[in-house]
């Protein structure tokens, strides 16, 4: 089984990733957050920093290209491909509003037939593989039959599926049924994510699903960072821990602002990671905090001297609006 590192824009950037490698062993794949071409096409010099393999090396990274144009996404691939990349990933899953309504990410499931207009031009001249991330609909899960036969006419590198619909965002159960019947539509190699935030999640789903390729953690990754380590034989330990913590916040106010940049982003990353603690109110604290100065101190906290719990308590997050409630 294949362990991939999910996109989450905003998080997991190339800092992020290639401490989690040095510090975590175990994930095969780190796939990095979308890029959104313009018809500009140019790479910013942003971009390219992000696109720097370093040392995990062209083959452990997969970029991600969220478009609904064709010329844009081949102006990409192709960039990606100069580059080095092998692969490139496709995403028909973002649920945010200004995306979907543009009829990108998860908004390309609105309709099959111009989905299919979309995958036979980027197939028809496409530089590279191309993989690709879906949701199962829209609205309702019955719509993934019909998205799936559109995507068996094309040869699909590999398939991420997150079995909910846009409508479900993030939260509430996932539909592993979805999951079967694509693999009763596709003969692509599979791949499952969604609520894998345990040990015992994974286990489960390996055995419910033996034939998937692979399985995508993103969440639970952030809040137990060995999770996928741990789900190989190895174990967790503080002291990796602690050191992929204060490596990650050196490289964050070696390259921003602290109070107006680096603390934003270390919250986000706490937002899930807090879950690895009891809850003690230290999280209600860290929310409100203003500044790195503040922010800091508390993590130190919880890292040195707080227990750790045997699993990360996905419980605490609210369901209905699924993504932890933000910094
Ligand atoms: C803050 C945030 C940013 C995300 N960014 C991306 C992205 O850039 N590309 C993508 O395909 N999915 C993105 N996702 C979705 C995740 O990759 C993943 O599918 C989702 O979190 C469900 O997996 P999980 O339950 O393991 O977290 C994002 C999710 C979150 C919460």
């Amino acid at each position: 089984m294949r362990y991939a590192f999910a996109p989450m824009e905003g998080i997991t950037g190339r800092a992020l990733r290639e401490l989690h490698a040095a510090w975590f062993p175990g994930v095969d794949c780190y796939c990095l957050p979308f890029l959104s071409p313009t018809e500009v096409h140019q790479l910013t010099p942003r971009q390219r920093r992000e696109l720097e393999p370093g040392p995990l090396g062209y083959d452990r990274l997969l970029p991600q290209i969220l478009t609904k144009n064709p010329a844009d996404f081949l102006w990409c691939a192709g960039a990606l491909a100069e580059l080095g990349y092998g692969e490139v990933n496709l995403n028909l899953g973002c649920p945010s509003g200004t995306v979907v309504s543009k009829g990108k990410g998860a908004g390309l499931l609105r309709d099959a037939e111009a989905l299919d207009r979309f995958l036979e031009a980027v197939f028809r001249d496409a530089p590279i593989p191309i993989s690709v991330k879906t949701r199962i609909g829209l609205e309702d899960p019955g719509e993934f039959g019909p998205i799936l036969r559109v995507l068996a006419r094309y040869p699909i590198r590999a398939l991420t599926i997150h079995p909910r619909t846009r409508r479900e965002m993030y939260g509430g159960g996932v539909h592993p049924e979805a999951v079967t019947l694509a693999r009763e539509t596709l003969s692509c190699p599979i791949c499952c994510n969604g609520n894998l935030f345990t040990r015992k999640s994974v286990q489960e789903t390996e055995t419910a699903l033996p034939w998937l390729s692979g399985l995508m953690l993103g969440r639970g990754l952030l809040a137990d960072p060995a999770l996928v380590t741990r789900c190989k034989g190895g174990e967790r330990s503080r002291k990796a821990l602690l050191g992929f913590h204060n490596d990650l916040c050196e490289a964050y106010l070696g390259a921003m602002h602290p109070n107006q940049a680096a603390l934003p982003k270390l919250k986000e990353l706490w937002m899930y990671l807090c879950l690895l603690f009891p809850e003690d109110g230290t999280w209600k604290r860290m929310r409100k905090c203003k500044t790195w100065s503040e922010f800091y101190p508390l993590t130190q906290t919880l890292l040195k001297d707080r227990p750790i719990l045997p699993e990360a308590d996905f419980a605490r997050i609210n369901q209905s609006s699924a993504v932890y409630p933000g910094p």
